[in-house]
């Protein structure tokens, strides 16, 4: 990249001078530091676009502390960091770049690999400036991307702006992954409640016997456990929005005791005889058919009235194909952000791909194969065959053969390494284990790599 700084950080002398000779005939203007506290005053005041770092200083010249020292040093500068490895160590380069460098080289380096990881660098670290301010957005959880391209969605949309700011209870329901939960949330957003909490609880997730003490709270002393005075939710939510995530799993024992208060807008604390009240607005979620609950008396049909004044039913994504595209774009961009990936593209089979597959997860499962599509990227498209789509749904979860774990184990690990071809990196990522954790495996069970 033409004008790009680069700052060159070696305690040797003649290799500065041959960096620079090098990088100055390729367009580069060069800083050049030779010790720690010189590298770091260098980046702060003259901001270099990219940093060349030496990690073998000769304070210590194998074990490369010092250059980790300085890697994190410059972390916080978010200036891309290249680190310069003696030929072999590669055990440290990866450390370095668990600790935030962007990319390694081994010295004697080879001219084009280096020149070559230097421009990608800078070509990412302005893809990432750029990305700064939509970066901002996405992690402010209000501002969440919702897409809603298709006319089922539109409509849905529209009803959404419509009720959103009414403190009308709404039920939401559709199958797995369809999105109530974002969908939830963003209501509240969209409510004039906006700026009083969202307090979600999730029905299934509450063993029975503290759903009281959960939802109203308990005093000091209420029951046996009760060591510590605890707020509950609906208390929690006061003036704002409670969430009821899969309502349809609230044993119909404990029906009564939320009924009550939904009626009357009062409950009592725990081990108090003060009745409280509550202005709250409900949001509630459910992949169950609750008029079947209802038929089999497991769902009260007076608690559903309180429930469902306003019901949206999101469809399938397989019901509404237009959403495929910008829901995969969506996804594609995010996913390339979350990773530090330069920005892919799906070719035209791939897009095709996508719009066929029936998505029995819904749009929870098109976020998961795409994020690994992303994770396995060698080039900057995504095609078809990448997608992995017919393994992984045809496939049934229990189809594992029986056998001692450790052999699962190394089964796993030589899967993990084909699939990534051989990439000891993208191996542990779908793993999600560490770089050093997967090596330390490796060699545990023989396992051939390239390092
Ligand atoms: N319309 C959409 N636009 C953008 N992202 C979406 C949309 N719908 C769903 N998602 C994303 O898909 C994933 C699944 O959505 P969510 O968790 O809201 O589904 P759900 O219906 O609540 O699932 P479950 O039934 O398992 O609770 C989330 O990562 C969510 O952000
Ligand atoms: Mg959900």
């Amino acid at each position: 990249m033409l004008n790009a700084t680069i700052l060159i950080a070696d305690d040797d002398e003649d290799i500065r001078l041959a960096l620079n000779l090098l990088l100055s005939a390729h367009g580069y203007k060069i800083i050049e530091a030779s010790n720690a506290k010189e590298i770091t005053i260098k980046a702060q005041s003259q901001q270099p676009d990219l940093v060349l770092l030496d990690m073998n200083f000769s304070l210590d010249t194998t074990s490369g502390q010092e250059g980790l020292a300085i890697l994190a040093q410059l972390k916080p500068l978010a200036i891309p960091v290249i680190l310069m490895t003696a030929w072999g160590s590669i055990e440290l380069a990866v450390e370095g770049l668990q600790n935030g460098a962007n990319d390694f080289i081994e010295k004697p380096w080879n001219k084009i690999k280096l020149l070559n990881s230097i421009e990608q660098q800078l070509k990412l670290s302005k893809v990432t400036q750029q990305n700064q301010g939509f970066k901002q957005l996405l992690s402010n959880e209000t501002n969440k991307h919702w897409v809603s391209q298709s006319q089922s969605m539109q409509q849905i949309e529209q009803l959404v702006e419509q009720i959103a700011p009414t403190d009308a209870n709404v039920l939401i329901l559709g199958e797995n992954g369809t999105g109530k939960s974002q969908l939830a949330e963003r209501i509240h957003q969209l409510s004039l409640r906006q700026h009083e909490p969202l307090i979600t609880v999730n029905m299934a997730a509450i063993p029975e016997n503290l759903f009281e003490s959960e939802l109203f709270g308990h005093q000091k002393g209420a029951f046996t456990d009760a060591k510590q005075h605890r707020t509950g939710r609906f208390t929690l939510a006061d003036k704002g929005t409670l969430f009821f995530d899969e309502i349809g799993s609230l044993p119909i024992s404990l029906q009564p005791k939320l009924l009550r208060v939904l009626e009357t807008g009062q409950f009592e604390v725990l081990g108090s005889s003060q009745t409280q009240t509550t202005n709250v607005r409900l949001i509630s979620a459910t992949n169950a058919d609750l008029d079947k609950l209802i038929d089999e008396d497991k769902f009260r049909q007076d608690l559903l009235y309180r429930l469902n004044t306003l019901v949206i039913t999101l469809p399938a994504l397989k019901d509404r194909i237009e959403d495929i595209q910008p829901l995969s774009e969506h996804f594609i961009a995010l996913f390339c952000q979350k990773y530090k990936k330069a920005p892919l593209a799906f070719t035209d089979n791939a897009l095709k791909k996508l719009k066929q597959h029936s998505w029995p997860g819904n749009v929870r499962e098109l976020s998961h194969v795409i994020e690994r599509a992303v994770l396995l990227a060698m080039t900057d498209s995504i095609d078809d065959k990448q997608l992995m789509i017919e393994q992984t749904t045809n496939k049934a979860a229990g189809d594992i053969t029986l056998q001692p774990l450790e052999a699962a184990e190394q089964q796993l690990i030589e899967k993990a390494l084909k699939v990534s071809s051989g990439q000891v990196s993208e191996a542990a990522k779908l793993l999600d284990i560490s770089r050093n954790a997967l090596y330390r495996r490796l060699e545990k069970f023989g396992i051939q790599y390239e390092a």
